[in-house]
């Protein structure tokens, strides 16, 4: 691994694009002082160069040097989370290009828990701009093959770190505003925060075109998803003509090729969530229809992936 890990951070000096393993999701990786090297990253992601990227460090030190204004709530959070599966939003220093914010003056900051990410950001020393490592809008890689599927030869290593232990991308607070917002819920909980805060923590409508987790259909497979709650899914079955996939937490119903059942614990949930929508993605049906989870707040970042999977109802 030492050599991989060397020559993963040759590559990102040289300007290249490296694929590392976070806690979350797979990231695809770029120098984030390069703007070179960050076109190239939105190029292979085919993303819309005016939305920004989270930008990757070993130790919360190094990521608030990229903030211009670091306020005590910021590392009050920091000590509590980091590393681990938070993204904190602060007004950028100058270190943070345009080419990494898309213009905007904030700057995503993340400190990743995953080894591998810990030994790649140690062995490069700098900063590593990096979304997660899929094609724009589609559903986030929590393993190794999934990313060589989704980009093949446009990225120059990937890394191997097992599948991601979260398996739902990072939750994003941000800290540039009188008050926290949270921008996309994960792992760490609104609730979790208000905790560490001992303040509420709002929440953004869903649909911010500035960041592109807000897109109402995002994180989607190909096939057509539809959100079902628990009591419909029989009717839902049972009226659609098509040959459906389905994610649930029932028993299988015997009319349906492709029956994936769920656990019915939020962390575990997440954590194969990815891994089977690709799955029934790739299983040749027409439709995925999916059980809704429980309407409680343990449920919130799963919801909220389920929702932007399945678009607009
Ligand atoms: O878990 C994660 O956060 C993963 C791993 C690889 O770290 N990364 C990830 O990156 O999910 P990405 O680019 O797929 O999603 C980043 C989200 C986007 O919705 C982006 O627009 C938003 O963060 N974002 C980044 N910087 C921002 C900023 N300054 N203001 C608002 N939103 C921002
Ligand atoms: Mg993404």
């Amino acid at each position: 691994m030492s050599a991989e890990i060397r020559k993963a951070a040759e590559i990102l000096r040289a300007g290249g694009l490296v694929a590392f393993p976070t806690e979350t999701v797979y990231g695809l990786g770029a120098d984030a002082a390069s703007q070179k090297a960050v076109a190239r990253l939105y190029a292979v992601k085919r993303r819309p160069s005016e939305h920004p990227v989270i930008v990757h460090f070993s130790s919360p030190d190094q990521a608030f040097a990229w903030g211009r204004e670091v306020p005590p709530v910021a590392k009050k959070l920091a000590d509590k989370f980091w590393p681990g599966p938070l993204t904190l939003i602060l007004k950028r220093s100058e270190r943070a290009k345009d080419f990494v914010t898309g213009g905007q003056d904030t700057v995503g900051l993340r400190v990743p828990s995953h080894p591998v990410a810990q030994r790649l950001l140690k062995e490069f020393g700098g900063a590593i701009a990096a979304p997660s490592a899929n094609r724009f809008g589609l559903v986030s890689p929590t393993t190794a093959a999934h990313v060589r599927e989704d980009l093949g030869k446009d990225v120059d290593l990937v890394l191997e770190g097992g599948p991601s232990d979260v398996g739902i991308e990072s939750t994003i607070l941000d800290l540039s505003g009188a008050a926290p917002v949270l921008l996309r819920p994960g792992h760490i909980s609104r609730e979790d925060l208000q905790k560490i805060l001992g303040i509420e923590v709002s929440e953004k409508a869903i649909a911010s075109p500035r960041h592109s987790g807000g897109l109402e259909r995002h994180y989607a497979p190909r096939t057509p998803a539809r959100l079902v709650p628990a009591f419909g899914l029989d009717k839902a079955i049972t009226e659609l003509k098509a040959k459906v996939a389905v994610l649930a937490f029932s028993r299988p119903d015997e009319r349906v090729d492709h029956w994936l059942r769920m656990p019915r614990e939020p962390h575990a949930y997440a954590q194969r969530l990815y891994a089977a929508l690709r799955e029934l993605d790739t299983a040749g049906c027409e439709r995925i229809l999916v059980e809704a989870p429980p309407d409680s707040p343990e449920w919130a970042a799963v919801t909220d992936r389920l929702r932007r999977a399945c678009g607009p109802a």
